[in-house]
């Protein structure tokens, strides 16, 4: 196999694990399950994967953590945890700032695009990557118009508007409705989080 070929298959592996472990958290019925619909028919729709150069970022640094602790997380998060090892390597990570928020963000967190525009596979119809967040580390109030799923591969805190923070835990799910304010904050330990936007 082609190392192209090799990859392409890692990402469909990591795009399979992802579905389960999204289906494994979901409620029955409601508006993440709608969301996830969505997510489920967009995901079909991308390229093949396109040969960029890889790039890392400061928070990078704390990916050999990240990884330490989900061992042992149970077969879903294992699953996911050694498909994202899989294509990492190759992925374009980001320290970019977005608009109006703070310059710390440089040095302590970095995001990584999968599947979407300038990701490991092109896509207009769904964005899907990787957040790490340095430990005791806020990333503060952001919205944008999609709506979002995360799964959570970490400890750590989300937030929508000024309601109470919530720990969803390894494997949890966090769902943004279109356009909610929100916010995700690190205990002692790095956060590492998968996001995934079906975009409209
Ligand atoms: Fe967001």
């Amino acid at each position: 196999m082609s190392k192209t070929a090799a990859l392409e298959s890692d990402l469909q592996e990591f795009l399979d694990a992802l579905r389960e472990s999204l289906l494994a958290a979901l409620p029955d019925a409601g508006p993440p399950r709608a969301g996830f619909e969505r997510l489920d028919r967009n995901m079909l729709d991308r390229a093949l994967i396109s040969d960029r150069p890889p790039q890392s970022a400061p928070a990078c640094r704390h990916l050999a953590d990240s990884y330490a602790a989900l061992d042992g997380a149970g077969p879903l998060l294992t699953r996911l945890a050694q498909a994202i090892k899989a294509i990492e390597p190759s992925l374009r990570w980001s320290d970019a700032i977005a608009p109006g928020q703070p310059s710390f963000l440089k040095e302590t967190y970095a995001e990584a695009m999968i599947v979407g525009a300038g990701g490991l596979a092109e896509s207009k119809a769904v964005e899907i990557g990787l957040s790490i967040l340095a430990p005791n580390t806020d990333y503060p109030n952001h919205r944008h118009p999609p709506e979002e799923l995360y799964i959570a591969l970490s400890e750590g805190d989300w937030r929508q508007n000024a309601d109470p923070w919530v720990t969803p835990g390894k494997g949890g799910l966090i769902y943004n409705p279109f356009g909610i304010t929100h916010a995700m904050r690190s205990g002692d330990k790095p956060l590492f989080a998968i996001w995934s936007l079906p975009l409209p």
